[in-house]
């Protein structure tokens, strides 16, 4: 049983595979929480706490004569504003009646075999494993808000969700302030915030922090959760790395506005509180009114980091990525993008596909551009039918030609925008999220849709299934190229216009529900200018989101690297893109390009008509060594051989198959430097007594090292043993020239 109510001890306990969870409920219905971490079986862990009387932390009235028991101090499974608790709080609330705040105490628990769902929102699902739900209400006399807590128990993945279900069972309405997803209180231990910043182009920057006293957010406040502050964190022990150690992830599952507030109290202790962003948000409940916050996916490693990632990458691969896609090969892309941007013809498009064709390319992109009057970012979106007078004949002729040529067609679409200068605007400028008497604020000259009313969603999904339909797409590039602005719905009533965001991403989930589920062979890549909403909620509609609009692969290296610590290789779209590079007038070799962009879906981003007959040959062995490299790179486990923060010369990674039997480790060079001794790393994920050779060496310009080793031996004749690769470690020789790259595959000898 991986719940269990003791009734003796008033103690429920949740158990995965190597962890444990446990709360108390007192004699008054107060809900402590007393731990998650390391499994520890059948055991009350209350008596780690001692009671102190600490001045100005209040007690609740029934403890008024026991000064030492206070909500302030002792870990709550859920802190409410006003309950005599001054830590951040996961619910802040006010009534018709000025009722602030809440006293939350347990109503009742049930505990259920399978999985709970959320209605509207994404939320992991139990798949092939035996999945547990205990449902703990809560609820708060003065108001009748019922609060569920619901924690999704995965034993074998030994992971857990938790979720917040708002009920009002009073009589007044309630206006919803805070409404959080998750409180997560930490008593004990010195810990640090690893979390992934950025901005455009520089997506997912690792980061990691001490905490201090007081409290410290990651939060997005811009519709999407954003190129600047994932909502994934790690909370890690001092001195906890790649291989020890203990990590505490917390992954929201939600693409809008999100906010995670970690604070370290007077008492030393830490409490986590995350969910949708309460800034710019409040939700009307209506007597018998519910309110769904979003999920939180939680996962504890005594291990490091890396096994978070694991974890991480196996629990979103197996329990939210529900595309058809994920367990089929994908497809090798080309995108028109960065290759030919706006300007394009029917002509131009066929021609760029049959030089595509020759390459071995399985799908092409036509990326913006081919819609309403759209020559350039200004005007057009909205306008969801082909632009004639660059395609006369509309879609038709590329879909055959492409189709044709024995490759798949994919296009692109920004459903969630409008342009002024649009059709779709100048007919329903109603649909705009825009505040009467204010101009709005502008983003690549583009407004967003209110993505809240159903009658802007019907209409997007009509145009989109009618194009996929007739023109037999296998592929959608869903983007988004601006933040929300002007948080303003014209359908709402002033009162209700605190729900416009959230409502907004309950019609983006709308649509792609409906989309994915009625199209469930198309394959769907997000996008938001780049990597601007890469995050679980995404993934739950998505199989593959664009990384960044960064494709210079030494960028890339850091924004993969911080990508990987909660996102598994199969989700993260990279491409190889012309040098000098777009973004930053970078040139590497097309060798490094494809050892970075393989670390992903891998595909292309260029006009394949502008190479040279060599470099058309460069590219098809490149293929080759791709779908060689593919099984191993999408079945294999990643390991971060070098350090998250890019401080060495190099950055290595290692795929390696579960079983230890093959090991790609593949080497990218930041900085060469004259008398270099080579790049040292240690493997991880073989098996120690196995012998193991190096089975393919693949250098920049094909140069194997020659005679490096002590001993003059020569690369392709070393032999190793698992244990010799994973303690002492390998060195290749230093490589020469800007940003040079080597991929070695190491196969285990029978
Ligand atoms: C941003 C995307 O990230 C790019 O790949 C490209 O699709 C452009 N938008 C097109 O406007």
């Amino acid at each position: 049983m991986a719940i269990k109510y003791d009734e003796r001890n008033r103690t429920l306990t949740l158990h995965t595979a190597k962890t444990t969870y446990q709360m108390l409920i007192d004699a008054f219905g107060k809900v402590y929480h007393l731990y998650y971490g390391r499994r520890i079986d059948d055991v009350s862990l209350a008596s780690q706490y001692v009671l102190t009387d600490c001045g100005f932390s209040p007690n609740s009235f029934e403890n008024r004569s026991h000064r030492d028991v206070s909500p302030d101090i002792l870990p709550q499974e859920y802190a409410a504003t006003f309950s005599g608790d001054y830590r951040v709080s996961a619910l802040d609330l006010i009534t018709s009646e000025g009722i602030m705040g809440a006293d939350l105490r347990y109503l009742r628990h049930e505990i259920r075999e399978g999985k709970y769902a959320l209605p509207g929102l994404p939320a992991a699902f139990a798949g092939e494993e035996k999945v547990q739900t205990l449902s703990l209400t809560l609820h708060d006399a003065a108001t009748g808000l019922e609060v569920e807590l619901l924690y999704g128990v995965f034993e074998a993945s030994d992971m857990l969700t938790r979720a917040a279900v708002f009920r009002n069972a009073g009589d007044s309405q309630i206006t919803l302030k805070r409404a959080l997803s998750l409180c997560l209180d930490i008593p004990f231990g010195t810990w640090e915030l690893l979390h992934f910043h950025g901005r455009h182009c520089m997506e997912r920057t690792a980061e990691r922090v001490p905490l201090m006293h007081g409290i410290q957010t990651v939060s997005s406040s811009r519709g999407a959760s954003s190129h600047h502050h994932n909502p994934f964190v790690v909370l890690l022990e001092e001195g906890a790395n790649e291989v020890q150690g203990t990590c505490l992830g917390i992954m929201p599952v939600y693409s809008g506005n999100h906010r995670t507030d970690v604070e370290v109290d007077q008492a030393g202790s830490l409490r986590v509180v995350s969910g949708i962003n309460h800034e710019a948000f409040s939700w009307q409940l209506l007597p018998g009114e519910t309110f769904f916050a979003p999920e939180v996916i939680l996962c504890y490693t005594g291990d490091g980091l890396e096994s978070l990632s694991h974890h991480y990458h196996d629990f979103l691969e197996q329990h939210v990525i529900r595309s058809l896609w994920r367990d089929r090969k994908r497809p090798l892309i080309l995108n028109s993008w960065e290759g030919m941007n706006f300007d394009f013809d029917t002509a131009k498009v066929i021609a760029f596909a049959e030089e595509a064709a020759q390459l071995g390319i399985e799908l092409v992109v036509l990326d913006d551009g081919w819609f309403g009057i759209r020559n350039d970012d200004n005007t057009g979106l909205g306008d969801w039918y082909a632009n004639e007078s660059k395609l006369p004949g509309g879609l038709g002729p590329i879909s055959d030609a492409i189709h044709g040529l024995g490759m798949q067609f994919g296009l692109w679409f920004e459903p969630e925008m409008v342009n002024e200068d649009s059709e779709l605007y100048r007919a329903h400028p109603q649909w705009a999220l825009t505040v009467p008497g204010r101009p709005p604020t502008m983003s690549r000259n583009q407004l967003a849709l209110d993505m809240g009313r159903k009658d802007v969603v019907d209409h997007l999904y009509r145009v989109m299934a009618d194009l996929i339909q007739e023109n037999h797409i296998d592929y959608i590039k869903w983007d988004l190229n601006r933040n929300l602005g002007d948080l303003y719905s014209h359908a709402l009533s002033p009162h209700r216009q605190g729900e416009t965001a959230h409502r907004h991403m309950l019609g983006v989930y709308d649509l792609m529900e409906r989309l994915t589920r009625d199209f469930p062979e198309v394959l769907f890549e997000g996008c938001a200018g780049g990597g601007g909403r890469f995050d679980a909620g995404m993934l739950y509609y998505m199989p593959q989101i664009w990384c960044s609009d960064d494709t210079d692969a030494i960028e890339r290296l850091s924004i993969q690297q911080g990508t990987s610590v909660g996102y598994p290789l199969s989700t993260v779209g990279a491409h190889l893109s012309a040098c000098p590079n777009q973004q930053t007038g970078r040139n590497t070799s097309y060798f490094t390009r494809a050892a970075v962009a393989m670390h992903g879906t891998f595909g292309y981003e260029l006009d394949p008509s502008h190479f040279t007959e060599a470099e058309k040959q460069e590219i098809r062995e490149e293929i080759a060594w791709y779908h060689q490299l593919y099984p191993l790179l999408h079945e294999g486990r990643l390991h971060r051989l070098t350090s998250l923060e890019m401080r060495e010369d190099f950055t290595a990674w290692e795929v390696a198959r579960r079983d230890g039997s093959e090991a790609l480790v593949t080497f990218v060079v930041t900085r060469t430097r004259a008398n270099d001794h080579g790049y040292h790393v240690r493997l991880r994920g073989l098996a120690p007594k196995a012998r193991y050779r190096i089975a393919q060496a693949e250098f920049e310009g094909g140069r194997l090292p020659r005679e490096d080793y002590l001993g003059r031996q020569e690369l392709d004749a070393l032999i190793f043993t698992g244990e010799s690769l994973m303690y002492a470690g390998f060195t290749l020789p230093p490589l020469k020239g800007d940003y040079p790259a080597a991929q070695l595959l190491f196969e285990r000898i029978p």
